[in-house]
């Protein structure tokens, strides 16, 4: 969501806080910020827009500090302006601060304030916490900090600098990242540590009601309410270049031609093919709760909740274990029935989407036991599930989620297949499925190599207004995922249906102007499909349809084919998705689409 980045040691901070900005910019924003100390007197620069308008604005004051905070915002609260753009501050500018979050009761504290004379210019949340802090301010800055931090309710990462301790960045979580970089004479904070690890590996993250304060001397870390705290710094093995393009012109393309070494990595070490089992060491502990599971939820938000319906088929078929999908913003507000015996599965890339941990939170309370499949490392939803399993997909840059995608569904069939064979699955069976992953990378490799079929077939299509994808059973949700696909980075308007369920309304919409995407793979419904096919083919409808290799009759009746490598069932939606990722990423690119950073969308939603 929003981005935040801070520095305090001897190097001249501008520069610092301008890459790191520039380092989050995948997350998505409308307006930039930094605030600087020089010669003990605030300096505070904003834009609207993007971090390169900031950079030249900076650029022209020249300021000479070694300490200072940066962010780039998302609107939540008032329009994405200049006035609104963090850093804010009190009215005479003594103290600026940055938040990445919301503040559930601003208004109550903002009439407070006003009552007692503050004066505010901008319509956020956020500016109101800069006075709350100059209100208790009597001498002693980190007791204000902590009283303001005691007021206020919501979710919020701060970080703060003040012309009262010009020498110290005051951090706080709750609810929001918040990572601390630890340097050799200077110290650094962000939201995200790809902002801050080309100077530092060796980072420690703020818990919730946890604060933090930098000098150049060290770290102070302790709770909201001034309690010591010790925090283990983790050392960061990802590199560099892994967060760079690697060559490709962009993020989404490089992530979707790595999932032949990211879907590896989701099962690397994991699989026993001689017992025809798996390993999964982050849910050992589990292991028997699980396959004793009387039901299983599984909540998530976007691509993730299309895993999640595929993890679904996986584990009822071949685990017989009731499975429900919940989107985490429903799932949240309405009281469910849970007992001890059921599990919550929580899916997130990122990590921090904030309708997906309040979800998990509220399963955890009504005593279900919360797991979590995640790709960030250390990011909340991983430390606040009891256990769960990464995905190992790398850092995902694209907004567009592609490789954390194939990833989730590669660990749901691992997690399927560990309780599958506590229960009623062979190991025959086992060795078999298991057989078919280890090959899969090699079969995405195969449909990559034919990227330039999809690529044609995008110029045809690319300024069509509307597009229908459709798919059954297993493949509904590979349907529902090409379709967010397309529509989020394209802004095409595209819809994901159950391919009979055309039949009920959406057929009306069908004439040679459109385009309808089927997942026609060979399977005991691909009679079915066919007879959909046709109907949509009497109607003079386009279609595309992603076809097993082999499939001749379907070349009689689709307008355009591309063929995916057979494999098993259970693990089509991978191979499926593929084309569908570049079919959206091609015609994005040629309507000129911005496809790494889309319009009104943000890496990660940490905001309701
Ligand atoms: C996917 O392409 C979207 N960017 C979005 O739907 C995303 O999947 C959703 O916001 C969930 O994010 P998470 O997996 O990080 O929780």
């Amino acid at each position: 969501m929003c981005g935040i980045v801070g520095y305090i040691g001897k190097r001249n901070v501008v520069p610092i806080l301008i890459a790191g900005l520039k380092r989050l910019e995948y997350r998505g924003y409308d307006s930039a910020g930094v605030a600087v100390i020089e010669d003990d007197r605030l300096q505070v620069v904003k834009e609207a827009g993007k971090i390169s308008k900031l950079e030249e604005t900076i650029n022209q004051a020249d300021y000479v500090s070694t300490i200072g905070i940066g962010h780039t915002r998302w609107a939540t609260h008032g329009e994405p302006t200049r006035l609104n753009a963090h850093p804010h501050t009190d009215g005479p500018e003594n103290i600026a601060i940055i938040h990445n979050g919301i503040i559930e009761n601003y208004n109550v504290l903002k009439s407070m304030l006003e009552n007692k004379g503050h004066q505010f210019s901008s319509d956020t949340d956020t500016e109101i916490v800069a006075h709350l802090i100059d209100e208790f301010y009597q001498g002693d800055f980190e007791e204000a900090f902590r009283r303001a931090l005691g007021e206020l309710t919501g979710a919020y990462g701060f970080a703060v600098i003040s012309k009262y301790e010009p020498d110290k960045i005051y951090v706080a979580r709750q609810g929001s990242p918040l990572v601390v970089g630890v340097g050799d004479g200077e110290n650094f904070l962000a939201s995200d540590v790809s902002a801050i690890i080309s100077h530092t590996r060796n980072v420690f993250y703020l818990n919730d009601g946890e604060m933090a304060v930098l000098s150049r001397e060290g770290i102070e870390t302790k709770t909201s309410t001034n309690e010591v705290v010790n925090k283990k710094v983790e050392k960061i093995t990802y590199d560099i270049q892994a967060i760079e393009k690697s060559g490709y012109p962009h993020y989404m393309l490089k992530e979707i031609f790595e999932q032949p070494n990211t879907i590896r990595d989701a099962f690397r070490g994991r699989i026993l093919i001689g017992d025809g089992k798996v390993k999964l060491g982050g849910l050992t502990e589990v292991k028997e709760k699980l396959a004793d599971a009387h039901k299983i939820i599984i909540i998530a938000c976007g691509t993730s909740w299309h895993a999640a319906l595929i993890g679904e088929h996986l584990i009822e078929e071949y685990c017989r274990i009731p499975v429900e999908v919940e989107y985490a913003s429903e799932f949240r507000y309405r009281n469910p029935i849970l007992s001890k015996e059921d599990i919550v599965i929580v899916i997130s890339q990122s990590g921090e989407t904030a309708d997906t941990l309040a979800a998990m939170k509220e399963g955890k309370e009504k005593g279900a036991l919360p797991l979590g499949i995640v790709n960030s490392v250390g990011s909340t939803i991983a430390r606040e599930s009891i256990a769960g399993v990464y995905i190992h997909a790398g850092p995902e840059i694209g907004v567009a989620s592609t490789k954390a995608f194939t990833s989730q569904v590669t660990v749901l069939f691992l997690i399927m297949l560990m309780i599958a064979r506590k229960k009623t699955m062979s190991v025959v069976t086992g060795q078999q499925l298991l057989t078919e992953l280890i090959d899969l990378p090699a079969k995405v490799q195969t449909i990559l190599a034919q990227s330039h079929v999809v690529e044609e077939v995008a110029e045809i299509y690319k300024d069509k207004k509307n597009f229908l994808y459709l798919g059954r059973g297993i493949n509904f949700p590979v349907a529902l995922e090409g379709a967010l696909k397309l529509k989020e980075i394209s802004y095409i308007h595209a819809e994901g249906y159950p391919a009979a369920e055309m039949k009920h309304g959406p057929i009306a919409l069908i004439d040679e102007d459109m385009p309808v995407v089927f997942i026609a793979t060979k399977d005991q419904i691909y009679d079915k499909v066919i007879s959909n096919l046709e109907e949509v083919r009497a109607r003079r409808g386009k279609i595309i349809a992603i076809a097993s290799q082999g499939d001749k009759k379907i070349a009689e009746l689709a307008d355009h084919i591309i063929y995916i490598p057979q494999t098993c069932q259970a693990l089509v939606p991978i191979l499926a998705a593929i084309p569908l990722q570049l079919l959206a990423y091609y015609i994005a690119i040629k309507r000129g689409c911005d496809v790494d950073q889309p319009r009104n969308l943000a890496k990660s939603v940490t905001v309701e």
